[in-house]
């Protein structure tokens, strides 16, 4: 059976309260559209429609950054969910088989959910996702007769019996395309919001004679994001969800509840988290390797063995070998640092490459950039850097070399040599102690005047 995606993502989110639109709010660094289109992806989608509205280039660029073969429709105006699919048709005029129809403010469905739809789809027309509400209040209810959904009612047109009720509707359903459509046909505005409601898609089914039934998961995957609290509280369930998966994974984390991941971290088994250590996008971290408290990674690659922080910061490009060190108060950037090397205090690495056990001396900074561009500095191996050593880029410093501390490399040094550019040093004997006395004298002197 082949499947096609229609995720609604016109919507305003006026209760968003934000100039961004609102499915592309982040929640664990990723927009909540881009988890709405991976939920749907285990599917393996024949096409995917996303219908935009409000700040649609926007939303068709976040669409298209995760995947590019996702169609966009436009929903000029926003009257409602039913005629927001229908908004589809032209995309999908060519296509037959099942819609499934996801919201881009619903991130959280899981795969057997999405499985367990499709399949009800082989003796039923139309599927509807139901959830078990802990306070279904506010929600239609779905009015079943054993395995048939019979009806949706709306809360306030329940009765006491109906209310009772907390199997509710999410929204989401599936149904044969031409179905779909020709069910949106009939649905109607008439009702206190004037809008054409997609759930109205039920009672016109099963007026029609079509089969119709609910599949139920828990309310954790249906959670809808409207409001700023209802995003934080989906960025929770999700780093709830990620750190136990990773705990399970084998990776140990000193206070779980302080490490903050995003959706695509990798961590590998034995790996140590301590604690505050917050992952930005595109991080894998190999196994046995240790990030220590308060670091702040990003774009980067951790390899087996390698020590990171406390206080460190890796930014995107950051490369390290096994065994690499990176201590604290060091920021790494586009720059490979290889087996064994070590950059512990104080550092700036950026545009680089740093051979294998070589050291880099406190206070180092390759000045990568000249305010027009940025210049590469080549460290080859088992080089010593000397503390507080300016690599003046483009330089390369050859194997076996070493910089003097206080250092400015404005030239390439070859392997085995030793640079030092600074002043010569000048000792004056006695010089201290009379410039103390002369000091001292002038001072005693203005204390006696005021
Ligand atoms: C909807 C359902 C409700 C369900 C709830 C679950 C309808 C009428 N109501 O209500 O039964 O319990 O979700 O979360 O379907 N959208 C468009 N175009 C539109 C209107 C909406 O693309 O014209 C998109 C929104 O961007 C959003 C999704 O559809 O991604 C849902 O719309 P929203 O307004 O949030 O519906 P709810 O009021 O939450
Ligand atoms: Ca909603």
């Amino acid at each position: 059976m082949s499947i096609a995606l229609v995720i609604l993502a016109a919507g305003k989110g006026t209760r968003m309260n934000s100039d961004i639109p609102k499915v592309l709010h982040p929640i664990a660094q990723v927009p909540m559209l881009v988890h709405a289109m991976r939920a749907g992806a285990v599917l393996s989608p024949e096409q995917t429609v996303i219908v935009t509205g409000h700040g649609a280039e926007a939303v068709a660029k976040a669409a298209a950054a995760e995947d590019d073969i996702a169609q966009i429709a436009v929903q000029e105006e926003q009257l409602g969910t039913a005629h927001a699919v229908a908004q589809a048709r032209d995309a999908l005029k060519d296509f037959e088989g099942d819609i499934v129809v996801l919201y881009g403010d619903t991130p959280f469905l899981q795969p057997d959910t999405l499985e367990r739809m499709v399949a009800a789809r082989s003796d039923n027309d139309l599927v509807i996702l139901g959830f078990q509400a802990a306070d279904p209040a506010r929600y239609g209810r779905l009015v079943m007769k054993g395995e048939t959904l019979e009806r949706i009612v709306e809360f306030k047109d329940a009765s006491e019996e109906e209310r009772a009720i907390t199997l509710c509707n999410s929204g989401l359903l599936a149904c044969d395309a031409k179905t779909l459509f020709s069910l949106i046909d009939a649905v109607g505005n008439d009702n206190a919001s004037g809008e054409y409601y997609l759930p109205d898609v039920v009672e016109i089914a099963s007026n029609r004679g079509l089969k119709v039934t609910a599949v139920a998961c828990d309310e954790a995957q249906t959670l809808g994001v409207n409001s700023r609290a209802d995003l934080a509280v989906a960025d929770a369930v999700f780093q709830s969800r990620a750190r136990a998966e990773l705990l399970d994974l084998g990776v140990t984390m000193m206070a779980p509840e302080t490490v903050y991941l995003a959706a695509d971290t990798v961590i590998g088994r034995d790996t140590v988290i301590e604690p505050n250590v917050v992952f930005g996008p595109g991080v894998t971290v190999e196994s046995g390797a240790t990030i220590r408290a308060f670091s702040h990674l990003e774009g980067c690659h951790v390899s087996r063995g390698a020590v990171v922080g406390p206080y460190a910061r890796l930014r995107p490009g950051a490369e390290l070998a096994e065994n690499a060190r990176i201590g604290n108060f060091v920021e790494i950037k586009n720059a490979e640092i290889a087996e064994g090397a070590k950059v512990n205090h104080l550092s700036y690495i950026g545009d680089a490459t740093v051979g294998a056990a070589t050291n880099i001396g406190a206070g180092t900074i390759t000045c990568n950039y000249d305010g027009v561009m940025k210049h590469q500095t080549t460290i080859g191996e088992k080089v010593f850097i000397g503390s507080n050593t300016m690599l003046v880029a483009p330089v390369t410093i050859g194997d076996g070399a070493m910089t003097a501390t206080g250092t400015v490399v404005t030239r390439d040094v070859e392997p085995d040599a030793l640079a030092v550019a600074r002043a010569k040093q000048d000792n004056k004997p006695g010089y201290a102690r009379k410039l103390f006395d002369m000091l001292k004298a002038k001072k005693a002197r203005r204390d006696k005047g005021a």
